[in-house]
């Protein structure tokens, strides 16, 4: 099929190259001049394992070209996917107006057989507003939801092995439309209606932050009544009503989506006049997971003031690059604010906000405590003798569970773990 994805951004560089993996002919449509040129000059401009060479691939195959003009990249294609950014306004609610712009410049040439797909995160009812808006400017072009679920790090292999395809279609014909572009993948095809699609993504993502921070809960109180969080969750996981998936205790979620959707499922139900008061516990729950830590960072520094923190991890979490609401940085304001200095460390991601150095050793060097806060493998395979040697204090704090703490002891460190007893 022929297909247009506009924007190159993370989920569109992921549809673009996921969709000339199964055959299809994709236009990339970018705004940005210098990401198309960076593009054509092969140059991917984000960290996700496995996109640098699908994206080579579509471009060896002939399947992919980069178009600065949406005009081009639409003319002759049969679906049209929106990978537009839909940034968060003040008030958490998804700000539309790339979107909306995209659709009326878009509006006179559509022919009413094209079929535009939303795939960015947009609030329940906006499938709707686009037919309205397109039919008001004369077009009769379709409109599909299509949400994504790709995690970053894993965007590529989540892409081919997607469990499911949820497709909103107002026409039974668009819906078969887009689920044939599929057809290659193994994944179950749920065809419904546009506002169901897209509450899945909401409910989906709010259902994932409530259970994990729902885990962090156990965390704590694991670690004050001296039980080991990481068995108990195993446990409450292998009831097979629960599942053993999303419930790794940590430093609270981050990222692109999940601080964004819950804020925009709450701005939809506050417009609803609907409570919701278990989503603004998850929310405010999963902040005060952060400001935990720092407090027992603070508490295992005996006062912050003065004293050096090493924190391994900048990005929201290991495999990628994206520093958006990372617990990681968070983290070091709060010790920041309370007087210390912060050196930090991660394999892909980088922050100007703080000191940082490529060397997991050499940011630990003269610290007086180190806060494993990534769960980038790497960190597994440094050399714990050479970090006691190097740092000033003794206590290594593992808020995500990565490290094995018998060899943390055996370098003569101590290890605190985060729900986990101490000794
Ligand atoms: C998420 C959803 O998984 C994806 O379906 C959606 O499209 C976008 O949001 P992503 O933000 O890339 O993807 O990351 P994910 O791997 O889901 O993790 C979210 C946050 O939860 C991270 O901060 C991660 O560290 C944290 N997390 C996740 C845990 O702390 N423990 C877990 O067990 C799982």
């Amino acid at each position: 099929m022929k297909v247009a994805v506009l924007g190159a951004g993370y989920v569109g560089l992921v549809q673009a190259g996921g969709l000339t993996y199964l055959g299809h002919r994709v236009r990339l449509g970018e705004s940005n001049l210098v990401r198309v040129d960076e593009l054509a000059a092969r140059k991917i401009p984000i960290y996700e394992p496995g996109l640098g060479e699908l994206i080579e691939r579509a471009f060896d195959n002939g399947l992919l070209s980069v178009h600065s003009s949406n005009f081009e990249a639409v003319a002759d294609a049969d679906v049209i996917f929106l990978t537009l950014p839909t940034p968060p306004n003040g008030d958490g609610s998804a700000d539309l107006r790339i979107l909306e712009s995209v659709v009326e410049e878009l509006a006179p040439v559509l022919s009413d057989e094209q079929v535009l797909v939303t795939k960015s995160t947009v609030p329940v009812g906006t499938a709707d507003a686009l037919v309205q808006r397109l039919r008001a400017r004369g077009s009769g072009a379709g409109v599909v939801s299509n949400p994504e679920f790709l995690a970053e790090g894993s965007a590529v292999a989540d892409f081919m092995r997607a469990e499911r395809i949820v497709i909103g279609a107002f026409e039974p014909a668009h819906a078969d439309l887009v689920g044939d572009l599929y057809s290659g993948l193994p994944a179950q095809l749920v065809k419904t209606d546009p506002a169901s699609a897209e509450l899945v993504k909401y409910a989906a993502n709010a259902y994932l932050a409530t259970r994990l921070t729902f885990a962090n809960a156990i965390a704590n109180i694991s670690e004050e009544v001296g039980a080991d969080a990481l068995q108990v969750l195993e446990a409450v996981g292998m009831d097979r009503r629960i599942g053993p998936h999303f419930m790794r205790p940590g430093p609270g979620y981050g990222g692109s989506c999940f601080p964004k959707d819950t804020r925009a499922l709450l701005s939809i139900t506050h417009q609803l006049d609907y409570p919701f008061p278990l989503l603004e516990a998850v929310m405010a729950t999963d902040e005060l997971q952060r400001t935990r830590i720092v407090d027992r960072a603070i508490e295992m520094l005996d006062g912050a003031a003065g004293k050096r923190v090493c924190i391994w991890g900048v990005a929201f979490k290991a495999r990628t690059d994206d520093v958006r609401d990372s617990p990681a940085i968070v983290i070091a304001r709060g010790l920041r604010d309370a007087g210390a200095t912060v050196v930090m460390t991660d394999p892909e991601a980088t922050t100007d906000e703080f000191l940082q150095t490529d060397d997991p050793l050499d940011a630990a060097r003269d610290a007086d405590l180190v806060i494993v806060a990534t769960e980038w493998p790497e960190f597994r395979r440094v050399d714990l003798t050479d970090v006691a040697a190097t740092m000033r204090g003794r206590i290594v704090y593992d808020v995500r569970n990565l490290l094995d703490p018998d060899a943390v002891r055996h370098a003569g460190l101590e290890y605190v773990a985060l729900g986990r007893p101490t000794v």
